[in-house]
């Protein structure tokens, strides 16, 4: 069954330069990228793609760790795959969230750390199911943004909408 899955190349990954190395192991899958974009992630975005996790005690921690400010990186890479088994193939080829659990082999494994502090800095991010992967795609994207139909949209007519447009 074809799927959407997001994919975020968090802080930690940038900095460590590892983005060539993440892309070359998930094209191991096979799938298709259907959006692709870096993101400087304000707050809202934050807690929102987390919220599942506000009342746990880490909560301040991994916000701040998704808006770059552990990793003097204010940006992460965020890419859509799609096609047949998307969540399970990702998923696997990135390991278990806490890093000195993940396959070491897997993503994770490879490169990710605990901080001090106890934080999981586990350098990608990948959604955990089909509910899951809507919801955060539609947070992250816009339909515009994405190459294929995923889910329904409607159209919009902006008006006064201020964009930047390049000068020359
Ligand atoms: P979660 O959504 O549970 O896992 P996943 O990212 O694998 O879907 O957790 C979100 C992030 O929060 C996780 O990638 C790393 C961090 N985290 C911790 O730092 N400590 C923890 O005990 C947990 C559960 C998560």
């Amino acid at each position: 069954m074809n799927q959407a899955a997001l994919i975020l190349i968090k802080p930690d990954g940038l900095k460590k330069s590892l983005t060539g190395n993440i892309l070359t192991r998930l094209s191991e899958t096979k799938l298709e990228i259907v959006a692709a974009k870096m993101v400087r992630v304000s707050k809202p975005l934050a807690e929102e793609h987390y919220r599942h996790l506000k009342d746990k005690p880490f909560f301040p921690e991994i916000i701040k760790y998704l808006q770059g400010e552990l990793h003097d990186r204010k940006k992460v890479m965020a890419l859509v795959y799609w096609g047949k088994d998307a969540i399970k193939k990702c998923r696997e080829l990135a390991g278990a969230t806490n890093p000195e659990e993940a396959d070491p082999t897997s993503i994770r494994g490879s490169y990710g750390r605990i901080t001090t502090g106890g934080i999981y800095e586990n350098v990608i991010h990948v959604s955990s199911d089909e509910k899951d992967a809507e919801r955060e795609i539609k947070l992250w994207f816009s339909p515009d943004e994405i190459i294929v139909d995923l889910y329904p949209a409607r159209e919009v007519i902006e008006k006064e909408h201020k964009a930047s447009a390049w000068a020359q």
